[in-house]
């Protein structure tokens, strides 16, 4: 069984200060905790979109909100919650199974996520009755 608390945490990276302005960089398998095979980013979100509302089989991914913030809801099937990504250094690891929504979009935001593997829809729950189903087959 997936526990909430071990599959979504939150990562810090590194940050070079800087008056001339500051630089954050992320190296797969060290910063990250797995090699980062894909990168995808949101833009010209309007802010009373929902995204998201799906889960994946296998993959997992670390989401930022490089500029601006939004939302982002957390579901293991069991328990939920939410966390507010506002800050370009703290990304929020996702692992596999897990339901995610996000909405409250600030205007302009940039929204950024390191995936652990190329795009597969086939990866994809995006019915929620089916990722409960697979949660309680696989429990
Ligand atoms: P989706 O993952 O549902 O977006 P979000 O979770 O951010 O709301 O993807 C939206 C559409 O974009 C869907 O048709 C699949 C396509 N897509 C790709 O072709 N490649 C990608 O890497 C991603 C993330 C999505």
């Amino acid at each position: 069984m997936n526990s909430l608390n071990s599959s979504v945490s939150e990562i810090e990276l590194p940050q070079i200060h800087d008056p001339r302005g500051d630089l954050t960089f992320v190296e797969g398998g060290n910063h990250v905790p797995f090699s980062i095979a894909r990168v995808y980013y949101l833009y010209n979100v309007p802010v009373d979109a929902e995204r998201g509302g799906h889960a994946h089989r296998e993959l997992e991914q670390v989401v930022f909100a490089l500029s601006g913030s939004f939302r982002m809801k957390v579901d293991d099937g069991f328990s939920k919650t939410e966390y507010w990504l506002r800050d370009p250094r703290r990304g929020l690891h996702i692992k596999n199974m897990i339901w995610r929504e996000m909405d409250s979009f600030s205007q302009g935001a940039v929204c950024m996520v390191l995936a652990s593997h190329p795009y597969d829809e086939s990866d994809y729950y995006r019915d929620y009755g089916e990722f409960q189903q697979a949660l309680r087959a696989g429990s």
